[in-house]
């Protein structure tokens, strides 16, 4: 989902980074299937939040009046109004808001896009090759060494996920913790008609895809670089499906599957230089938004090494704001 109103509503900067992301998609889209031929279906019909609970609802109520003081483009829809857009969804619900302009991709046709987009235009992806370590001269990166051969570089773009304080720079760590939080998935097919937007719940999300399925998601667990499912976390997100989509309650699942949020202590995306060394940007931690920020941040990223430029979020969200933090607690 592309859905910066819920998912990066909490920090005003982070908000900004979301919206302004989003906004890059329609072009983005576009340009991908010219170049390559694959849609990657950006789909405008907007996402919904529901409220089952008195406690829930007064919560969407202060959302709803807090956002809208800030021009963010939502609606209040009484339960009724919400059975008009979405007739299956159930009637426990007490009452939702609309977001017209929160969105959704399918994320693997953006991957197998983008690996086109690279194939096309002379960009080498090497797969199953673990860095060891990045190559230093003086304090300068210049390239990244693998079991099977170095790689070098004018600039090093650290973008590696859940993964990122694995990598030593010489023989010094990297001065930022990142972890894995995994988000098991489960997906539901031949799903067509029951669903038209994206729905969130306090307990968990729906997508419903041009082919049928119905994704449910997602688990948030801290249980280290573990990408399996369990039976656990697969009913826990049947159950949050059922209570939506009351049809749901037969449905066989088709797939699950799981995969490893990058986090960072304040839960914001780690944008930037490395201080102390040369040649060598950080951009990680996206957390619950790697699709959504995307494209800002290869932008920011280009602008950076390209132009110099230094973006306004370059600083907002980059390292030095764990040593500030560390600093006025001492
Ligand atoms: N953005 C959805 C998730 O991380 O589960």
């Amino acid at each position: 989902m592309l859905a910066p109103n819920i998912e990066t509503d909490s920090d005003l900067d982070f908000h900004k980074f979301g919206i302004e992301s989003l906004e890059l998609y329609p072009k983005f889209a576009s340009e991908l299937l010219e170049e390559t031929g694959i849609d990657i279906e950006l789909e405008r019909s907007g996402t919904l939040c529901l409220a089952f609970t008195e406690a829930e609802n007064a919560e969407l109520q202060d959302t709803y009046y807090r956002q809208q003081s800030r021009d963010v483009a939502v609606e209040l829809l009484s339960s009724e109004q919400l059975r008009q857009l979405e007739p299956s969804i159930s009637s426990d619900v007490h009452a939702a808001l609309f977001y017209p302009n929160d969105w959704q991709v399918e994320n693997r046709k953006l991957v197998a896009a983008l690996r086109e987009f690279a194939k096309r235009n002379g960009i080498h992806i090497i797969e199953n090759a673990e860095v060891e370590g990045l190559l230093i001269e003086q304090r300068r990166v210049v390239g990244a060494k693998t079991a099977a051969c170095e790689f070098r570089a004018d600039t090093t773009v650290i973008a590696t996920g859940a993964w990122t304080s694995l990598i030593k720079i010489g023989d010094t760590s990297m001065p930022v913790s990142i972890k894995p939080i995994r988000g098991q998935m489960l997906s539901f097919n031949h799903c067509d008609g029951l669903l038209r937007h994206v729905v969130y719940s306090h307990s968990g999300y729906l997508v419903p895809r041009s082919d049928g399925r119905i994704l449910v998601g997602a688990t948030a667990e801290d249980v280290g670089f573990d990408k399996t499912t369990n039976a656990e976390g697969i009913a826990s997100l049947r159950l949050a499906a059922v209570e939506i989509l009351p049809q749901l309650a037969n449905a066989d699942a088709d797939e699950t599957w799981a995969g490893l949020r990058p986090f960072a202590e304040d839960g914001l995306p780690v944008l930037g230089e490395i201080p102390d060394w040369k040649n060598v940007i950080v951009a990680t931690a996206h957390y619950r938004n790697g699709i959504l920020l995307a494209p800002k941040t290869g932008e920011i990223v280009a602008d950076r090494i390209l132009d110099g430029v230094e973006s306004d979020f370059l600083k907002r969200f980059g390292i030095g704001r764990f040593e500030t933090a560390r600093a006025s607690v001492v």
